[in-house]
């Protein structure tokens, strides 16, 4: 895939120039803010006072920043919707486009809940990423319960990824093609489940020339976690996307999930993004959060601040890396509290959509040159 054609997207999508983005900046920083999250106390620090949206300092930054979108709430909130349009130019569904919901049976297709997000990005210029087609998670009992031959499971995967790209081609920018096809631990070896069982490996390369055929202008991720450097997982992950590459299937670029947990290692991290960069992959951090637990004291959020930004900072730092997605933009809606119990507290804004010291983290980053 030449370079051209892999910055095409994201250089088409921004035509701020500077004196535009001067403008713009001003007048926001003038404009009164509706909605609760508007920083305006007085006391506060300048860049708390500045009313610049994350989306408008990404712009001028070439970033698409967004966030995982539930659709309950993007249904039923008048205020989720308002803030998630005016924060990021970028959504990523969280569950709409998995199997499970997508592919219900097995002659079913629903793709109402992704259409819904898809129209709201398009009615808010904002690109959106897709996610996912392959997993061995998060499949229905139809699929999982099959007794497939080989054949016939390669036909099950192709006729999957084809209906559900080709419902969306032209209209998703990036596909988290295969998700965490890694197995737990150091060993670099795949994650057990029925892709793996059905047909083997190939089972990788195999998703990513599907969604190639089915939409040839959509970018397309490998997409994994427990990134951590020093830590062999990082290098696990850039070997998978190395071999898809050399079987010949197209791949533009690796997705680190970064639902972060430890001490971040900023000049190592740094240094392994660069190396997935200088091997000719795209880089975009894709499921950004920081679990806490409850009830999180401000040491944490502080500490969380600092997590976040350092995260935004490498990526801006590094040419390839011009993605930014968070795994829920707010407390109220976050995978966190159901899957791990007793956390929570791992997003921007707590539940009253109110921006967190992370919030003002990720400004501070996009500010910063
Ligand atoms: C999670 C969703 O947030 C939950 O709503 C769902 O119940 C389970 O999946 N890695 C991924 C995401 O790639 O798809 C997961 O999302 C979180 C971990």
């Amino acid at each position: 895939m030449s370079d051209r054609r892999q910055y095409r997207d994201a250089r088409s999508v921004y035509r701020l120039g500077r004196s535009t983005f001067a403008v713009l900046l001003v007048a926001t920083m003038v404009a009164a803010c509706s909605g609760s999250s508007s920083p305006r106390s007085s006391s506060a620090p300048a860049e708390h006072r500045a009313t610049a949206t994350l989306r408008q300092l990404a712009d001028r930054r070439h970033l698409l920043i967004g966030s995982a979108v539930a659709d309950r709430p993007l249904r039923t909130e008048a205020d989720y919707r308002r803030v998630l349009g005016r924060e990021f130019n970028l959504v990523e569904p969280e569950d709409a486009m998995k199997w499970s919901t997508v592919h219900p049976a097995r002659d079913t297709y629903d793709f109402t809940a992704g259409d819904r997000l898809v129209q709201f990005a398009e009615q808010h210029g904002m690109k959106v990423r897709g996610h996912n087609l392959v997993w061995e998670k998060f499949n229905p009992a139809w699929l999982t319960s099959l007794t497939p031959s080989r054949t016939e499971a390669i036909a099950l995967l192709r006729d999957h990824i084809t209906a559900v790209v080709s419902h969306y081609r032209g209209k998703i920018a990036q596909w988290d093609v295969v998700n965490e096809a890694l197995a737990e631990g150091d060993r670099g070896s795949m994650r057990d489940g029925v892709w793996l069982r059905w047909i083997g490996p190939e089972y990788v390369p195999m998703a990513f020339r599907f969604a190639h055929d089915a939409d040839p202008g959509a970018q397309l991720f490998y997409n994994d976690y427990d990134w951590r450097s020093p830590g062999p997982k990082t290098d696990h992950i850039l070997e998978l996307a190395q071999h898809i590459r050399d079987s010949g299937a197209p791949i533009d670029g690796i997705g680190l999930q970064l639902h972060v947990l430890h001490s971040l290692n900023v000049a190592a991290e740094r240094s392994k993004l660069r190396a997935i960069a200088n091997a000719g992959f795209d880089v975009a951090m894709t499921e950004v959060d920081n679990r806490r637990k409850l009830p999180a004291v401000t040491a944490a959020l502080g500490d969380q601040a600092r997590k976040f930004g350092d995260l935004l900072g490498m990526c801006l730092a590094i040419p390839r890396c011009r993605t930014f997605n968070l795994w829920g933009f707010t407390d109220r809606h976050s995978w966190i509290p159901g899957a791990f119990p007793g956390f929570g507290a791992g997003t921007i804004m707590d539940k009253g959509l109110r921006p967190k010291p992370a919030f003002f983290a990720l400004r501070r980053a996009l500010l910063s040159r």
